[in-house]
């Protein structure tokens, strides 16, 4: 897979690839001799990609605005599921959650105790207290966007309160963490510090993952390791953050009757925050939340 200097360039801008990425593959050559983990092209988005996964995210986001403004006690986590679907096809997407390896619904709904992957049922009402994720994920034109969001329902207790609130935080340092030359190993630190400093513990299973040309893209993306390890990031990369931050123990149980719902192990409530960021030139963007 040799290409010529003045060759077209892999990413499709047609530019000659010395004016394009040249410079980026030669400095992640020597991170990789160094001996780091480093992306391989197809973690690289091109512009015309961006582009693409922009229009879904546009739709990403106002879905989940349609949630914000009309989640309410009383309701099933159904009538989100139908809030999501009708909401997104109004807006030119697709659910991606539908059908995706036999999942029933259009989105996960994940309730109190439920880490994630809740799927939505008419029996389940929103009571006063609860915490809810609500994680969408919307093809427009073939590309992806996913991002998540907690919503507090009535009169919610101050330490679940709480633990929302640390999760989103937790979420934003590690975004802090997202630049070129780094290394994802900067960004896990950086959650699991503020996690565990209040207390909480961090799903460890679970992770984020590339996402744009597809539903779950590597790399894998985990919230345990140290700075300076793990992939390196690299200007075009675009994957979540979306760290799971249980109250009590990490250790979580998956549904044998669903193969979907995941739940604390110790029943203790579970938050997440989820979001789409592209590694740019000198820092991050967040493309969806
Ligand atoms: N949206 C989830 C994520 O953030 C994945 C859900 S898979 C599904 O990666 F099938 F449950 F929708
Ligand atoms: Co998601
Ligand atoms: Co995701």
């Amino acid at each position: 897979m040799k290409i010529g200097r003045n060759d077209p360039c892999w990413c499709g801008s047609g530019r000659k690839y010395k004016t394009c990425h040249e410079a980026l593959d030669e400095r992640i050559k020597k991170y990789a001799a160094m001996g780091h983990v480093v992306p391989n092209h197809s973690m690289i988005k091109t512009p015309a990609q961006i582009e693409g996964i922009r229009e879904a995210a546009k739709v990403n986001v106002a879905v989940l605005d349609y949630v914000a403004e009309n989640i309410r006690e009383g309701m099933s986590t159904q009538d989100i599921d139908d809030l999501v679907a009708s909401k997104t096809k109004e807006l030119g997407g697709i659910c991606a959650p539908l059908g995706y390896e036999g999942y029933p619904k259009s989105v996960c709904t994940s309730l109190n105790e439920v880490v994630c992957h809740g799927i939505p049922s008419p029996k389940e009402i929103l009571k006063s207290g609860d915490i809810i994720n609500v994680d969408c994920t919307t093809i427009v034109n073939g590309f992806y966007a996913d991002s998540s969001r907690m919503f507090l329902i009535g009169d919610v207790s101050p330490e679940k309160k709480r633990l929302v609130q640390v999760t989103k935080e937790a979420m934003e340092l590690g975004l802090k963490e997202v630049r070129p030359w780094s290394f994802l190993g900067n960004m896990a630190d950086a959650v699991n510090r503020h996690a565990r400093a209040n207390g909480y513990s961090v799903v460890k299973e679970i992770g984020g993952h590339g996402v744009g040309v597809d539903f779950h893209e590597d790399p894998w993306v985990g919230y345990y390791g140290s700075p300076g390890t793990q992939m390196l990031l690299v200007p075009g990369m675009m994957f979540t953050i979306e760290p799971m931050i249980n109250m009590g123990k990490a250790a979580i149980n998956t549904n044998a009757a669903d193969g979907w719902r995941v739940t604390t192990k110790d029943k203790s409530p579970s938050a997440q925050w989820e979001i789409q960021v592209l590694v740019t030139e000198d820092g991050n963007e967040v493309i969806s939340w």
